[in-house]
């Protein structure tokens, strides 16, 4: 039951990833419309900040209904605020919560935090421990879960993945580039396979993740790796239909979404907020004819009105 509300059992679980600066409130709104994952998560949130500030942290934490199941993520590397934060998230309606424990940037490494984690075993423990005590005194149920990165060599993956095994969790999600990677180059499905298949064995769920590209793809690694589903990142910015069979929109649909993701922007963050309309206009501008051109005059635009006038103008040459 507790798995149902959160991770959709009947087919693969196939979500959108966490990426900060991307999978916002807006953009999981258009998500949502247009194909919606069967899972989706927030953008990280620093578990320090927001136990000392919780009214910055507002914008990361808002969601609505049509975006759920949701997963909150957090990340930190202090046993202490990941507990404070797990008892400020808990109660705020989520469907489970997730720790950071693969992030390669390194400002985030620096901190101990992210990537930093991993084969730290006994900081792990005490993290999971700190939101699991944050869990049980708040809503008592909520799954709690970690996203990760698999380690290039074989017997070092084996022994992270038994040690996620051991701890008191009820999903894994395991990136398969190594740390020094980061966000890019080959995706190493075997060190996942041998991973997921330690952590399936104490009975949690595992995704995989890296370099997928389309729903196909997705479904077939759930099948030749037996994961219980995966996350698709980059391939889904300025692409919210890689999540449909049909991924390919027409032009018409994909101007009218990059129309509504501009609104919703501007409705969220105000127009002081809009320029974080930009990075999504460049990705939905890819692989049609005059791409490029739009791409560089929605670059120029400066609110959703003049973003919607851009396009119809598009539209009738
Ligand atoms: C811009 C960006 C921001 C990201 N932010 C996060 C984050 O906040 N938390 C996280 O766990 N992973 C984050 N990631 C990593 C993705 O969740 C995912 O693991 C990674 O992109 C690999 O999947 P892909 O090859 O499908 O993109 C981010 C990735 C990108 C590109």
């Amino acid at each position: 039951m507790k798995y149902y509300t959160a991770y959709p059992r009947d087919n693969q679980i196939i979500g959108l990833a966490p990426m900060d600066g991307v999978t916002d409130y807006p953009a999981r709104q258009i998500q949502a419309k247009i194909a919606k994952p069967a899972l989706m998560y927030t953008e990280f949130i620093n578990v320090e900040g927001l136990t000392k500030k919780p009214q910055a942290q507002e914008n990361r934490l808002k969601f609505d209904q049509e975006q759920q199941p949701l997963i909150v993520q957090l990340w930190g590397n202090n046993p202490e605020y990941f507990y404070q934060a797990a008892k400020i998230v808990a109660p705020l309606g989520f469907n489970g919560i997730d720790i950071n424990a693969g992030c390669p940037n390194p400002r985030v490494l620096k901190r101990g935090a992210g990537g930093s984690l991993i084969g730290k075993n006994d900081l792990i423990q005490e993290i999971v421990n700190g939101c699991k005590n944050a869990i049980k005194e708040t809503k008592g149920n909520l799954p709690l879960s970690i996203k990760t990165r698999i380690i290039g060599e074989k017997e070092e993956n084996c022994r992270w993945a038994e040690a996620l095994a051991d701890l008191d969790i009820d999903l894994v999600c395991l990136h398969g580039r190594d740390l020094e990677q980061r966000l890019s180059g080959p995706v190493d499905w075997e060190r996942v396979n041998e991973g997921a298949q330690i952590i399936k064995g104490s009975g949690k769920l595992v995704l995989g993740n890296g370099g997928i590209k389309n729903r196909t793809q997705a479904l077939e690694k759930c099948k030749q790796y037996n994961l219980d589903g995966v996350l698709i990142g980059q391939a889904a910015i300025g692409n919210p239909w890689v999540f449909s069979q049909n991924d390919t929109p027409t032009k018409k649909e994909l101007f009218k979404t990059i129309a509504d993701h501009a609104r919703k922007v501007e409705e969220f963050y105000g127009p002081r907020g809009f320029k974080s309309f930009y990075k999504h206009a460049v990705c939905y501008c890819r692989n049609f004819s005059g791409a490029k051109e739009l791409r560089i005059k929605l670059l120029q635009t400066k609110n959703w009105p003049q973003v919607e006038n851009l396009l119809n103008s598009v539209a009738l040459t």
